[in-house]
């Protein structure tokens, strides 16, 4: 962990394995500082691999003893694990480690948690666990033997035998690893079965510590449907006589697709109405269809090497997005992914950090579980069947399970299977994979004598490592509408593949205007000077759900970059044409309340920056404010209507009709508070019984405040409930005024249950701290340095987490010259710390560089 000089791994330099392994056993003896691990491993000769010392990976392992063919043999240790001589052919490797679980604070590996035992081994976790050719390449079959006095002892696959002391476990399917994991500890299960659609019943287990067994029914339900909509989607069956949840307290990410026993960060499975707003709900689904959908786009179907980590990532992010369509609203959904692309994407994708949907080279692969691999990764995958259609797109899954099923595969194998089934060329489409940075699309357009002609033009500015980039292939759906706001042509792909390239539509009797984009077809910045008049007609009249989303958006965007630039004042005539979108009761509350919330401050910046304009985070700040309370003031007849309709009356439900009206009131209450000072708010903190409501009345009291009696109510209430005190710690930091976030933060952290070795509480305060934009950018530099403080003091324990935190400075060079200085100061001190872990010395280089 902690090295030097790191090394570069390169995809072109992909070897296979020399071996096989045809089957792996494992007995794993419990114990908090020193478990036994004895592995039993036959190796074959791999015919497809070159000549090559026998090599197995191994980290802060003790080796007790090792043997070939049962004569002890002495390998050579290295820094990365052992090297042995072998026999040609065959042998069986045997091999007795020592760990020490209760002192591993980095979550890789063997960890405990809370007094219960459990594993990470997503990238390269298993080497912390014995000796091992720990590359997702290599696929074996595993035996796991657990020793221990913990009554629940789990492991991948079907359970087979147990007795006093130990239980054994045999996953029949090949699998890499990665996806090895161990469970033991004092576990209640909350059950479930699923009969699948051969007629096969699987066994459904949510593991949780005592105390949580009240929050599991909708993990659970949500298994259910996601097995259920694989099935009937995508034809794929579940394939294990049991599947198991366990929730883990102390987890780096969400959650993982281990085979048969995925693992939960527990605020990413543990839900009840009164501890979980609607947002953790829906997050919860679709993490729990995610990790589900793995099982088939991961396990079954593996990455060959983790340059590939897309293949199984874009694709199951993809189809999690697929199933909260069809659960919920499809509109919706695809705004929101918008939204949270735009976040969490472009701005990687747009500063030092940018790399492709496939990385070429990494130091540490932790670092590339990123927005770019999940998220515009799915993006590819959906322009993908944009382009060839659905009916097509099915079939080439189906050749794609049916050719690869058991294998370790490559983008190269993925985009064949299209080509195949569709005779498709997709040479060019695979720059996709291959070409890091953002797309700016233009668009001009020209009407003569009944023809329209767009004419576009890409082009995608410069990122680390790539200078020029080559033109992408883009489906831009684009439809019509005739100035008396019909649409005269419906939505139409176009297929983009030149730099530079014209579409025509005949026949039209006046000028239409253009609904470009249409469902965000392409993950691209869509340059487009249209007038105020133009949007507001979309607002009006689009058919495309997203669209008029968008030209709201784009409106409150012009507004709000007046207000910074020229010192405007707020656009009265967007107000009021949105407040008739507001009012049209046949709107989904949701959509309406999506068309409510402003861009983030974040989002102003980065536009304020590729206008060439230095963005001042205190202006944005002060521009937001006042636009705010214009809304609120020129709403005040209109909030408490809204209000009235967002009433839910029947009991709590976390489905997307009672949601949307709950975002719904919540978006107006919060501008209710501009107006009264935060006694609405009281007043339905005092009358709450979910923590939807509980919370948003909350954050709108922060905001005004006035929340000195909430926050110590809500304290006193949940203080025994770690998930609950993680929003609270949270909010604090996010809804404080800008001026007072970093001493807040500062606060936090000074009580007594700030365990800043959780990842959930540490993010739950340095992360809000991140978005809290004009606080975290405080002039004086502050924000910087606390985090920076922070963030070198979590890196000897939790690399992982550390590395991911560094990327709140990602847009560094955005800024004037001041806060420039100070952050560059900030991550040179990091860099300074010595023995830096090797995940966050490449994050630090590489924002530096
Ligand atoms: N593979 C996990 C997922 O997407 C993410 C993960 C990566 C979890 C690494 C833990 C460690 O679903
Ligand atoms: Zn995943």
């Amino acid at each position: 962990m902690k090295d030097a000089s790191p090394q570069t791994i390169y995809l072109k330099d992909y070897t296979p394995f020399g071996w096989q392994v045809a089957d792996v056993h494992l007995t794993v003896a419990l114990s908090p500082d020193a478990t036994r691990v004895r592995s039993r491993i036959r190796f074959e000769p791999n015919p497809d691999a070159p000549a090559q010392r026998f090599f197995l990976h191994g980290e802060d392992l003790r080796l007790i003893r090792a043997s070939i063919d049962g004569t002890e043999v002495t390998p050579v240790l290295t820094a990365e694990g052992l090297e042995c001589d072998v026999p040609e052919g065959g042998f069986l490797w045997e091999s007795e480690v020592e760990i020490a679980p209760a002192a591993n604070t980095a979550l890789e590996g063997l960890y405990m948690s809370n007094g219960m035992y459990c594993t990470q081994c997503e990238a390269e976790g298993f080497r912390k666990i014995t000796y091992y050719p720990d590359r997702p390449d290599v696929m074996s079959v595993f035996t796991v033997r657990i020793e221990g006095d913990e009554p629940v002892k789990l492991s991948n696959g079907n359970p087979v035998a147990q007795g006093e002391g130990w239980a054994e476990w045999h996953d029949p399917w090949p699998k890499p690893a990665y996806l090895f994991a161990l469970v033991a500890g004092e576990l209640l299960n909350h059950p479930g079965s699923f009969t699948t659609m051969s007629g096969r019943e699987v066994e459904l287990n949510i593991y949780v510590r005592p105390g949580d067994e009240g929050k599991c029914a909708f993990g659970m339900q949500a298994l259910k449907d996601s097995m259920r909509w694989d099935e009937e989607v995508y034809g794929r069956e579940y394939d294990l006589d049991i599947f198991n949840i366990v929730a883990v307290d102390d987890f780096n990410m969400g959650a993982m697709e281990n085979k048969g026993l995925n693992v939960f960060n527990s605020s990413c499975v543990l839900a009840s109405p009164e501890t979980s707003t609607d947002a953790n709900f829906e997050r919860i689904e679709a993490i729990i269809a995610h990790e589900y959908f793995h099982n088939w786009t991961g396990n079954r179907i593996t990455c060959r090497d983790w340059f590939q980590l897309c293949l199984k990532e874009g694709l199951t992010v993809f189809r999690d997005s697929q199933f909260t369509s069809d659960m919920r609203s499809a509109e919706v959904k695809r705004i929101s992914d918008v939204i949270d692309l735009r976040a969490r994407q472009f701005p990687e994708d747009q500063g030092p950090l940018s790399h492709p949907v496939r990385p070429e080279s990494f130091q540490e692969i932790n670092n590339f579980y990123t927005a770019t691999v999940y998220e515009k990764g799915a993006e590819v995958i959906g322009m993908l069947r944009r382009l060839v259609g659905a009916e097509a797109y099915g079939k080439a899954l189906d050749l794609y399970f049916e050719r690869h099923d058991g294998q370790a595969c490559t983008i190269e194998d993925w985009l064949k299977v299209f080509e195949d089934s569709t005779g498709r060329d997709l040479t060019q489409f695979k720059r996709w994979y291959s070409q890091s940075g953002t797309p700016h699309l233009k668009v001009s357009d020209d009407y003569t004598d009944g023809t329209y002609t767009l004419t576009f033009t890409q082009e995608t500015p410069p990122t680390p490592g790539q200078p020029e980039k080559a033109p992408q292939v883009l489906p831009i759906a684009v439809g019509l509408l005739n100035p008396n706001g019909d649409e005269v042509v419906p939505t139409t792909m176009l297929e983009m593949t030149e730099a530079t390239q014209s579409f025509t539509f005949e026949g039209l009797n006046a000028k239409p205007v253009p609904s470009i984009l249409r469902g965000f077809s392409a993950p691209v910045v869509l340059m487009r000077e249209s007038t105020a008049e133009e949007k507001s007609f979309l607002l009006a009249h689009d058919t495309d759900a997203f669209n008029r989303w968008e030209a709201s958006r784009d409106l409150a965007r012009a507004c709000l970059l007046a207000m910074i630039t020229e010192g405007a004042g707020p656009d009265l005539a967007w107000i009021d044409a949105l407040e008739q979108v507001l009012r049209d009761t046949t709107l989904d509350p949701a959509f309406r309340a999506l068309m409510l919330a402003l861009p983030t401050q974040a989002e102003l910046a980065q536009m304020l920056h590729a206008r060439g304009v230095t963005p001042d985070p205190d202006a944005i700040y002060a521009a937001t404010e006042t636009l705010r309370d214009a809304m609120a003031t020129r709403w005040s007849a209109l909030l408490p209507e809204l209000m009235a309709e967002a009433q839910v009356d029947a009991p709590y439900a976390p489905d997307a009709e009672q949601s949307g009206k709950r975002t719904l009131g919540n978006a107006v209450l919060s501008l209710q508070t501009r107006l009264d000072g935060g006694k609405a708010a009281q007043a339905q903190y005092d009358a709450a019984d979910n923590m939807t409501m509980q919370l948003s009345a909350l954050s709108c009291l922060i905001t005004a405040g006035a929340e000195d009696a909430a926050l110590a109510a809500f304290e006193a209430q949940w203080k025994d409930d770690r998930l609950v005190m993680d929003k609270w710690f949270a909010l604090q930091v996010a809804a404080t005024a800008p001026e007072k976030a970093v001493a807040r933060a500062a606060a936090l952290t000074e009580r007594a249950d700030f365990d800043w070795k959780n990842p959930n509480r540490f993010r739950a305060v340095m992360g809000s701290l991140a978005m809290n934009h004009a606080g975290f950018h405080a002039r004086d530099g502050s924000g910087y340095r606390f985090l920076a403080d922070w963030l070198i003091k979590l890196d000897e324990k939790n690399p992982q987490t550390t590395a991911r935190m560094c990327s709140v400075f990602q847009t560094w060079k955005r800024y004037d010259a001041d806060r420039q200085a100070l952050m560059k100061a900030a991550l040179e001190r990091i860099a300074a710390r010595p023995g830096l872990s090797r995940d966050v010395t490449e994050m630090v280089t590489r924002l530096l560089g």
